[in-house]
């Protein structure tokens, strides 16, 4: 029987603010599976009863380290423990920071193809209990063999070999990124754009007793360029990157809600966008960082469209640099306002698996101040070189769900 692919829409999605990682941070004595529970509780109580329960076709959660409190398949046993039907099944995903983003485009690639009508995606990473790389043992004949540079291993290392491909991108650009960042981020608070998306967490310290995270713990308001310069560089002497053009070292959590448009019809779910298309591909793992320019590439190409037709850009932070290669190859002015509106992982922080959905809560929430905007992308880079786009619509746009507006204009 032939199949016909169908929509598939962003209903809704939320993460928990997120924390410095580490003893002092607020979730060091707080599992990480129970802040993926809080994400899909509070996903499941902001809409009944038009979501039931019963109807979600899976869970996908993506963690980088799956062992210990991110362990045991932790799609399952987070539906499980949140409370969803013992016959809502789950699973585990990974591909290091874009983990949130295949579960996004794995189980939508599900419903698209017709296997289930509703879908949970969304990842985890506490640093504080999984610093990155711990427990790793990479085959020796990826450095034997010279598959690729050692530095290919260190992020911060590829983000320093970014800065080297690219001389004119300086460390000062990197800074004035850096502080942008910073200063969005506190606008959009202010303006109250961050918090109707976060679920507040219950957290407990042995030495401070029972807390309630209802912010994020990483933001540093007021940053200026002038200290920016005088913070020592963290991966070579004399180098670019520090903690202040870096994101940090995070713990968190996101989730969100996907429908095939006809679910989300029926069930009376208005939709916040409509996947158009995405891509992910492959770059030299020693200048990850590169890797959203060639996914975008792919991800354009799939929809039809091109750079000039997409209006706001939530490109991940992982290092300043990247972004700025990002947007230097796409003719994208450092400090262009279609980019990153409400700051990004440089201020907010950057739980590796769980930013994807963040990326995609932003741009839901931009582009219902943005109606006309039409299309919009969530890009990021990944470790051992590659890179993840997605391109969405925005529903509130006059022309949703018809043509793209290229095609419009070729005929
Ligand atoms: C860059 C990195 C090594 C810094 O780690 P760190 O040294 O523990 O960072 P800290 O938060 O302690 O900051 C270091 C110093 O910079 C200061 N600092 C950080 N951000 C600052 C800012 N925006 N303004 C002013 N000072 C700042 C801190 O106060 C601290 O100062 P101190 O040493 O006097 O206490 C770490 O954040 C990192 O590895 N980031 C990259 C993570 C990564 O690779 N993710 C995956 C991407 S693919």
């Amino acid at each position: 029987m032939p199949r016909q692919l169908r929509d598939v829409v962003f209903v809704d999605g939320v993460r928990t603010p997120f924390g410095k990682a580490g003893p002092k941070g607020m979730y060091h004595e707080t599992r990480a599976d129970d802040l993926v529970i809080k994400c899909i509780r509070e996903l499941v109580r902001r809409h009944p009863p038009s979501l039931p329960p019963e109807r979600i076709g899976d869970v996908a959660i993506a963690a980088t380290t799956q062992t210990g409190d991110q362990g045991l398949t932790i799609g399952r046993t987070a539906a499980l423990l949140a409370g969803l039907p013992r016959s809502v099944p789950g699973y585990a995903i990974d591909r290091m920071c874009a983990g949130a983003m295949t579960a996004v485009t794995t189980t939508a690639a599900g419903i698209a193809f017709g296997a289930y009508d509703v879908a949970l995606a969304g990842g985890v990473e506490h640093m504080g209990h999984h610093p990155m790389g711990d427990g790793v043992d990479p085959n020796p004949r990826i450095i034997a063999e010279k598959l690729v540079d050692p530095s290919a291993l260190v992020m911060g290392q590829t983000a320093e070999n970014l800065h080297d491909r690219f001389p004119h991108l300086t460390k000062e650009r990197s800074d004035a990124y850096a502080a942008a960042s910073q200063a969005k981020y506190a606008k959009a608070v202010a303006d109250g754009k961050i918090q109707p998306d976060l679920v507040p967490v219950a957290t407990r310290s042995s030495e401070n007793g029972w807390g309630l995270a209802i912010a994020d713990e990483p933001p540093r308001p007021g940053t200026t360029v002038e200290k920016l310069a005088e913070l020592k560089t963290s991966f070579r002497p004399h180098g670019n990157i520090t903690a202040g053009n870096a994101a940090g070292l995070n713990d968190g959590a996101t989730a969100c809600l996907l429908a095939s448009a006809e679910a989300a019809e029926e069930l009376g779910l208005t939709p916040k966008m409509r996947l158009v298309s995405y891509a992910f591909a492959g770059v030299e793992p020693e200048f990850m960082g590169i890797g959203p320019v060639p996914s975008t590439e792919k991800a354009l190409a799939g929809a039809g469209l091109s750079i000039d037709d997409i209006g706001l850009i939530e490109i991940n932070e992982a290092f300043a640099v990247q972004v700025l290669a990002f947007l230097d190859h796409f003719g994208i002015a450092d400090d262009d306002p279609r980019v990153n509106p409400f700051g990004g992982a440089i201020a907010v922080g950057h739980p590796l698996a769980s930013s994807g959905v963040r990326l995609m809560v932003q741009l839901a929430r931009s582009f219902a101040d943005h109606p006309e905007v039409r299309y919009g992308i969530t890009t990021m880079c990944v470790g051992l070189g590659m890179g993840g786009t997605v391109v969405w619509e925005n529903p509130n746009h006059a022309d949703y769900n018809s043509e793209p507006a290229t095609e419009e204009v070729a005929a």
